[in-house]
């Protein structure tokens, strides 16, 4: 595996593999890799000639007190991995390679970047999609790939790909969870045993939602009232927010009707997690 440190080799890497017809795959990442990151790159590895992993922890998308600086790290591990999968590039950019003295620019995906995570963080789908950017204008993949359990920042990206005319498809993948039910995430490793039980209380919500609709409950309040129950049942989480909504533009609904998503992010002690699930269908 080829370890690229700087904006220009990256580009000029791209370029040569352009120019000689291969397809570049992209997975973008904040390292710390677990089995969801592994199964975006399984499934670029799987569509593309060459595939490029990037380890990137971006600043702009905290917010002054969250976890910046105790953001997990394992570069050791991580390179492990990828090389075991057999990735091709590892774009693992060096201090101020992205952000250079006097970077002025954002990129901000109106509407979209306002609701659900984006009410309770501001900064963050506007530092989101000014990375996104910038990594696919460097490594200018043909694919890249996102997960669901991200499913907003997913939206964010499609939106700005879609708006700004970008030469990229943009492929979302499903969710990947232990076998309890729990979405994977860099930031599981948080949570003390105690905890981790209580966290299993996201899933266990979004199976029931699942169920009532299965059973002709369409009512959102009805819905928001019962995840709100399984939830509050745990002593130590707190709610930020339970929204059932669009999964095009995230807008609220009021009834389950066609394709709904149900969205969580609910603070379980010191650790903010969250999880979804689409309800109903076409
Ligand atoms: P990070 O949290 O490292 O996640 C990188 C990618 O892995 C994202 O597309 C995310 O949705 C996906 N992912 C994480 N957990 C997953 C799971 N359990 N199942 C499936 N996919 C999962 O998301 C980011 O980094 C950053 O915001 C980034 C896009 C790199 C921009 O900085």
């Amino acid at each position: 595996m080829e370890i690229i440190r700087s904006v220009k080799e990256m580009k000029a890497w791209s370029k040569r593999t352009r120019d000689a017809g291969q397809t570049i795959g992209f997975v973008p990442t904040m390292g710390f890799l677990h089995a969801g990151h592994m199964s975006l790159v399984r499934e670029s590895l799987r569509v593309s000639a060459v595939t490029v992993v990037s380890i990137f922890v971006n600043a702009r998308q905290f917010g002054p007190d969250e976890d910046l600086d105790t953001y997990p790290a394992d570069i050791v591990g991580d390179k492990k991995q990828l090389a075991s999968l057999g990735t091709g590039v590892l774009f693992y950019p060096a201090n101020g390679e992205i952000y250079p003295q006097g970077h002025k620019t954002y990129v901000r995906v109106n509407e979209i970047s306002d609701r659900l995570c984006g009410a309770s963080r501001p900064v963050f789908l506007e530092g989101v999609a000014t990375v996104v950017l910038k990594l696919l204008n460097i490594v200018q993949p043909h694919t890249a790939f996102f997960g669901e359990k991200d499913r907003q920042q997913l939206g964010v990206v499609q939106a700005m790909v879609r708006d700004l005319n970008l030469d990229v498809s943009i492929k979302g993948m499903p969710i990947v969870r232990d076998p309890d039910g729990l979405a994977l995430s860099s930031r599981n490793q948080y949570l003390s045993e105690a905890e981790r039980k209580s966290a299993l209380a996201l899933s266990k919500a979004l199976r029931r939602a699942q169920a009532m609709v299965l059973t002709g409950e369409v009512s959102v309040v009805a819905i928001k009232a019962e995840i709100g129950a399984i939830i509050e049942r745990e002593k130590n989480a707190r709610i930020d927010y339970i929204a059932l909504c669009d999964p095009g533009d995230f807008a609220e609904k009021l009834e389950v009707q066609g394709k709904t998503l149900v969205a969580l992010a609910v603070h379980i002690g010191a650790t903010r997690l969250i999880d979804n699930c689409i309800l109903g269908s076409d």
